[in-house]
């Protein structure tokens, strides 16, 4: 029987060689961070660039980032740079806090996010997916999956981690954290000039508008809980916790800086990898009914057994993940000097760790810009090094929700292929756009059929 040729979903523009880095601030590049990547890059194991005055190193070889994450993680930090980035929205909580701050923050939300609690959650995960699908139009109808993805997600999270809190399912907040995470790519920029602050573009200063929006919200929720916690939830025992190990002012601030984290963290990221994964099964039909049948025959068990129970649809996502890493770039900077594949580091320099390039890598991976989940197949899987496919990072950082997000994203893509079939409209074509996450700009609009 011949085999069908394996789906190349789409990707921006590349460049035959690199070009001068000054190109990198001007038009499409400086906007997405995925536009116009040489070809080269996707043979290099290491490539150093001078940018602005800092030594930057994009490392891609799978031992290297090992080496980066894992085996000398202690030379390496969060670079100051992306802490001044993140600081005025996350402040210090778990995503930029360095030591003791960080180890004592991690040790209060790791059980949130054990096998057992997550599992405890997938019936809620379950029922926002249920909601959402129920309010889709009952026809045939073209849908954005994006965003059917976000609201999704962002009431997944309030309900699993804040008690269900409706502010934080205010459609206005995914605009805001839109607005956000845009701006982030240019304030990049400004904040290597040391310009942050006095950016007075328009995507800057609607950045500024939507900042203090979720500041405020956040703070708000956080003030009427009071030190208690006001609830049995992860919010009351994370804010509990905290003023068991802080000072009372401390205490607040980080309760505040960690809600925003978990809240942005928590369903952005989920949100992309729902959508571009519903986008790769539908321009593939024959696979998409195949996880059909698995995802119906899943959805008779019990909801905490289903996730297990569908092993082809975790190897699709994997595979979406691995085409379209919902964090498609994390930084990291050197506190001494080391050698990385063969390359003197030095103090300062920094290094830029891309799953966009190390997942597309042509010495990793074969056929690296098609579709093809049987990679992701256990016997396949265990012949890959395991820094080579790194959606939630490696190493002590690695991204402390993992298991949530993949359990909740398996849920919700159960959930829509029971329910419609799926399929790209002639002539649409999405547009991944990198900033801190990668996204569809645009949305992925999709016909969704009704199933008998
Ligand atoms: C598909 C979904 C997700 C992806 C691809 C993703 C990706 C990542 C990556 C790559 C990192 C590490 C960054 C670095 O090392 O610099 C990270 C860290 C983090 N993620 Fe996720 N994430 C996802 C979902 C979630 C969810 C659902 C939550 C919370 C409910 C979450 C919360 C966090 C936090 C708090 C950190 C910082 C951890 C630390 O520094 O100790 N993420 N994530």
């Amino acid at each position: 029987m011949a085999t069908a040729p394996l789906f190349e979903p789409v990707q921006p523009m590349r460049t035959p060689d690199w070009v001068p880095v000054w190109r990198g601030f001007f038009g499409e590049r400086l906007r997405n961070t995925i536009y116009g990547w040489p070809e080269p890059a996707f043979d290099a194991d290491i490539r150093t660039r001078r940018v602005l005055g800092f030594t930057v190193h994009i490392v891609s070889q799978p031992a290297a980032v090992e080496r980066v994450l894992l085996g000398n993680k202690a030379n390496y930090e969060r670079p100051g740079i992306a802490r001044r980035i993140l600081s005025p929205l996350v402040g210090n909580g778990l995503l930029s806090a360095e030591g003791e701050d960080w180890r004592k923050q991690r040790r209060i939300v790791a059980p949130t996010f054990a096998p057992g609690a997550v599992a405890a959650m997938a019936p809620l995960m379950d029922a926002a997916a249920k909601r959402e699908v129920a309010d889709w139009p009952q026809r045939d109808a073209r849908l954005d999956l994006a965003q059917a993805a976000t609201r999704t997600t962002m009431a997944i999270i309030a309900d699993a981690l804040f008690g269900g809190d409706a502010r934080l399912c205010d459609p206005a907040g995914a605009r805001h954290i839109e607005t956000l995470l845009a701006a982030a790519g240019q304030a990049r920029f400004m904040t290597m000039l040391g310009l942050q602050e006095l950016d007075p573009s328009p995507g800057m200063r609607r950045a500024r508008v939507s900042r203090a929006w979720l500041r405020k919200t956040l703070s708000d929720l956080v003030r009427e809980r009071g030190p208690e916690g006001g609830g049995d939830d992860f919010f009351g025992g994370l804010i509990r916790a905290l003023h068991g190990q802080f000072t009372p002012d401390e205490a607040v601030e980080l309760a505040v800086d960690n809600a925003i984290t978990f809240f942005v963290a928590g369903h952005e990221t989920t949100a992309n990898a729902l959508a571009w994964t519903i986008y790769c099964l539908a321009a593939q039909p024959a696979l998409q009914d195949e996880a059909r049948s698995e995802a119906v025959a899943a959805l008779a068990l019990p909801v905490a057994e289903r996730a297990a129970a569908m092993p082809l649809l975790h190897q699709i996502l994997e595979e979406s993940m691995r085409l379209y890493p919902p964090a498609p770039r994390f930084d990291r900077e050197a506190l001494a000097g080391d050698v990385l594949s063969g390359v003197n580091i030095a103090k300062g320099d920094l290094i830029s760790i891309w799953p966009w390039v190390i997942h597309r890598h042509r010495s990793l991976w074969p056929n690296p810009d098609r579709f093809d989940h049987t990679r992701f197949a256990p016997q396949a899987k265990a012949r890959q090094h395991r820094f080579q496919f790194i959606p939630f990072g490696g190493g002590p950082r690695v991204c402390v929700g993992a298991r949530f997000a993949t359990v909740e994203a398996l849920l919700i893509l159960a959930r829509w292929l029971a329910a419609r079939r799926f399929s790209v409209p002639p002539g649409w074509r999405p547009d991944p756009y990198g900033s801190v996450t990668l996204r569809p700009r645009g949305g992925i609009i999709l016909r969704a059929e009704l199933l008998a």
